[in-house]
């Protein structure tokens, strides 16, 4: 794995952007992997800063999601695809019918599940996937005990990671308590993988993910046996500060 240390979250945030878009131009065709939480944001700003300041365009770009809530329409403000539209697609050219993010107010959502895995696959698989990590090692929504050949799946959610994403609802209860996460098998599927890290609650899962064994109680480990995955760190994540 590929570490690039940098000092802080605005720091990672601008590398990431740069690295997405090198990419972006090396094959303006992309399909990216995009990720939600309080990691990427800066990132997407940067994204959107740069698209209207030099125009980079995203009219041929397709992007999937890693995970949605399960329950929530896509115009709940704390839907994943809300989320997106906001932070990023609502700001630049792409159009929305080549954004896909799992739909969690399925009818059926064991269908849903099996048609985003087919979607990935008629895209012709994922070129660059952005992730973040749970500080309990979940990627995507992958939680511990996922199994490592998993595919686009149901989960229920641990309570930690509820509380921690808490933080964007009006209380605990509003977190649903399942979602629909791209499955482990189906993140290492990616040819590549761009892994952001900040700040000091996720300390500990830097030092498993760099040192630990590979297990399915710290999902992130799989990504040691990735051939192609970057990490951008703050210094705070690495315990340097
Ligand atoms: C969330 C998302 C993940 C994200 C992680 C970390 O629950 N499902 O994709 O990487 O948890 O979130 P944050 O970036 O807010 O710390």
């Amino acid at each position: 794995m590929n570490i690039i240390r940098v000092e802080n979250y605005e720091e990672m945030s601008k590398e990431a952007a740069g690295y997405i878009l090198k990419k972006l131009r090396e094959n303006p065709r992309i399909t990216l992997g995009l990720a939600t939480g309080g990691t990427p944001t800066g990132t997407y700003q940067h994204l959107i800063e740069d698209h209207l300041k030099n125009g980079t365009s995203y009219k041929d770009v397709s992007t999937v999601n890693l995970d949605e809530y399960i329950g929530l329409n896509p115009d709940h403000p704390n839907s994943y695809r809300f989320y997106m539209n906001d932070a990023l697609f609502n700001h630049i050219d792409i159009p929305l019918e080549q954004t896909y993010v799992p739909q969690g107010n399925a009818v059926d959502c064991q269908e849903e599940c099996e048609r985003y895995e087919k979607l990935i696959k008629n895209l012709g698989g994922i070129d660059l996937q952005l992730l973040g990590i749970g500080s309990n090692g979940h990627i995507g929504f992958n939680e511990p005990g996922t199994e490592f050949g998993s595919r686009t799946h149901i989960i229920d959610l641990e309570p930690s990671t509820r509380e921690a994403n808490a933080r964007f609802f009006a209380s605990l209860e509003e977190v649903p308590e399942k979602a629909i996460t791209m499955g482990i098998a189906s993140i290492m599927k990616s040819r590549e993988i761009l892994l952001l890290i900040s700040g000091a609650s996720k300390k500990e899962a830097m030092v498993q993910l760099l040192h630990g064994e590979v297990t399915e109680k710290f999902p992130a480990s799989i990504l040691q046996l990735h051939p192609n995955v970057t990490i951008i760190a703050d210094e705070e994540a690495l315990g340097l500060e």
